[in-house]
């Protein structure tokens, strides 16, 4: 008979504990919330009656229906409170010692078929079970934040945990509306283990400037469709929190570089910087527990970028792909006057139809007038020599991603285009100083890494080199905003900000996969629902291309020779195998059958 959880105890009503209380009251279960004194109660009623109130003025919830959410909570100090709940969830800071404490006390308060559940992010549930005189009723139930809102439980069965109680934690994930994801006690679980490596990392950029907290975040979600950025996203966890779960996945998981804290992240959390929960962390809030960011001394001033003397009228582009086509377009449309140079009058054409075509489905989804069509059209010179670049303000090279090739066209450009002229390449993986040194002037060199489609994504990443002059990125964050394009300014150094930090990340959901901890789809699974993904990982690498994929991946790895940046065998094999993704019909799915 499986079991009926009438009431529930949840323990701790920090940032997981309140929204953890609220899931269960919605669905009609009785909660005793328990905390360590008044004033942390006091505190977590507050967090409780603020996401509720909330839910009412959003019109997501009945105020009746509030009323008799917060009537089934009863509030108390101290766990003996929990004697008669069938279920605890112990959400209390991330220590071992401390979190062994409290399961031995439950195991002595609460009733001897209570099931006694955990929320920890990364620590052993064997660890904590065994502090019990029941560790084959103990579970890791693993919320998301904010567990309101996301669907994603992650349900952690140790090697003592009885299967009748994982089938009936299941079942009251089903009954709370969520999806569950049941798998063995790893450091991390799924979502943890593929997202603190990449946020520790977005964390390390900021650290170094290697670019500024707006645009690292913009990036993340400009380029991946994410719903928040790494370092918005860190102080929505709780620095203090996010630090734990760090150290204890370096600890825990093999010692991976990449998890070891980020030193800024020690010291923010000492200086008392925890994030929304203290109103201050990467960002300033409004107050403490406030989701509104304020502007402080960092906030960039928001004025436009001024069009200088080096206002940029004439634009050539120099290529006949993909990414070439698309930028064509994106300038065209802005209203430049472009110079399309390609390798000869059959490619042109082709780069013209594509355009065309393009423009053409603008009009038919009512997003284009004919006349703005035409006069796109109208702007774009075509030509099959460099020669005609001789006056334009700014070029951008999209040829073939081959160092020789891009080396000597910028040497070309460079006795061609008259002075102070911006020579932009769209390069996403070579090294931007190596083309700005095959020129005599490379303070006017500067990355602009497009994506793909190009006239679709709203982001361009402008990779400032160690010679690129203060002008020279001045004009070209003004040439992104007239774009319509968010620009973010970042240094050089392979993958820039977005495959930097995207492709370590799927790299490590292949290396899970390999090792038999889950499935492609629970893995998809946890990534969407837990992190609000736009796609799973294995979905993601089956639309980029597992070549595509792989080569990044092996280019991260030979610059930072970070081992943790190792391509995964199994990703090498795949490639070898021809399963490249939805272009060759198979890659981590089967396409064809589908
Ligand atoms: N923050 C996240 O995004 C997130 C997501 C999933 C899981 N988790 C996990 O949830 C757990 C809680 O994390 P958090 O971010 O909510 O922490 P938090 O610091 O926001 O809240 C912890 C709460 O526990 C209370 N507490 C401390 N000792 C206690 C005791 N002896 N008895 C009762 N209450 C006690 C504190 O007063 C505080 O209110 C951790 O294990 C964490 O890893 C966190």
């Amino acid at each position: 008979m499986a079991r009926e959880f009438t009431s529930v105890g949840v323990v701790g009503l920090g940032t997981m504990g309140a929204g953890i209380v609220e899931v269960f009251a919605r669905n009609g279960i009785d909660v005793v919330a328990v905390e360590i004194s008044d004033a942390a109660l006091d505190r977590g009623q507050a967090i409780l009656t603020g996401s509720t109130d909330r839910a009412v003025a959003r019109g997501k919830l009945a105020e009746a229906d509030r009323d008799a959410l917060l009537a089934r909570i009863t509030f108390a100090v101290g766990l003996d409170a929990l004697h008669s709940v069938d279920l605890v969830i112990e959400a209390v800071p991330e220590h071992l010692d401390l979190k062994q404490r409290i399961f031995a006390e439950l195991d002595r308060v609460c009733k001897p078929e209570a099931i006694l559940a955990t929320n920890t992010s990364s620590l052993s549930v064997t660890e904590i079970s065994v502090a019990t005189a029941r560790p084959n009723q103990v579970v890791g139930i693993h919320f998301f934040n904010p567990a309101p809102v996301m669907k994603l439980v992650e349900v952690v069965r140790t090697v003592v945990t009885s299967a009748d109680v994982v089938a009936d934690v299941e079942a009251l994930c089903e009954r709370l509306g969520k999806v569950d994801v049941t798998i063995s006690d790893r450091a991390g679980f799924i979502a943890n283990a593929l997202l603190f490596g990449y946020l520790n990392h977005a964390v390390d950029m900021f650290e170094s400037r290697y670019a500024t907290r707006e645009d690292i975040d913009a990036a993340m979600k400009l380029g991946c469709g994410l719903p928040m950025g790494p370092l918005a996203l860190m102080d929505l966890i709780g620095l203090d929190t996010a630090y734990e779960i760090l150290d204890t996945m370096y600890r825990r998981g093999g010692r991976d570089r990449r998890h070891a804290p980020v030193p800024l992240l020690k010291q923010m959390v000492t200086a008392g910087l925890l994030g929304r929960k203290s109103g201050r962390g990467f960002y300033t809030y409004e107050r403490p527990g406030s989701p509104k960011v304020v502007p402080d001394e960092q906030t960039p001033t928001t004025t436009e970028p001024a069009l200088t003397d080096t206002a940029v009228s004439k634009v050539g582009i120099v290529g006949s792909g993909t990414m070439a086509t698309g930028i064509i377009e994106v300038f065209a449309k802005a209203g430049y006057e472009v110079v399309s140079v390609t390798r000869g009058a059959e490619q042109s054409a082709k780069v013209f139809e594509a355009v065309q075509t393009s423009l053409n489905k603008g009009v038919v989804r009512g997003r284009l007038s004919e006349a703005d069509r035409d006069a796109a059209l109208g702007r774009i010179n075509w030509s099959a020599t460099l020669d005609h670049l001789a006056d334009v303000d700014l070029v951008v090279e999209a040829v073939v991603e081959e160092l020789s090739v891009k080396k000597a066209l910028f040497a070309s450009l460079d006795e061609i285009c008259k002075p102070g002229v911006v020579l932009a390449t769209t390069t996403s993986s070579l090294p931007v100083i190596e083309v700005a040194m095959a020129t005599q002037r490379p303070a006017d060199v500067v990355g602009l890494h497009f994506f793909n489609p190009a006239p679709a994504m709203p982001l361009v990443e402008i990779v400032r080199t160690i010679r690129t002059s203060a002008e020279t990125i001045a004009t070209a964050q003004a040439v992104s905003a007239t774009l319509g394009k968010t620009g973010v300014v970042c240094g050089d150094r392979s993958g820039f900000i977005v495959n930097a930090l995207l492709f370590p990340y799927l790299n490590d959901a292949v290396r899970m996969l390999e090792a038999s901890y889950s499935t492609t789809d629970d893995i998809d699974h946890a990534m969407k629902l837990g992190c609000g993904y736009p796609m799973g990982p294995f979905e993601l690498l089956d639309v980029v291309g597992l070549d595509v994929a792989l080569a990044i991946q092996r280019e991260l790895y030979l610059e930072l020779r970070e081992p943790g940046f190792a391509p995964a065998p199994l990703l090498e094999h795949l490639v070898t195998a021809g399963y490249l993704g939805r272009k060759t019909g198979r890659g981590f799915r089967d396409h064809t059958r589908r």
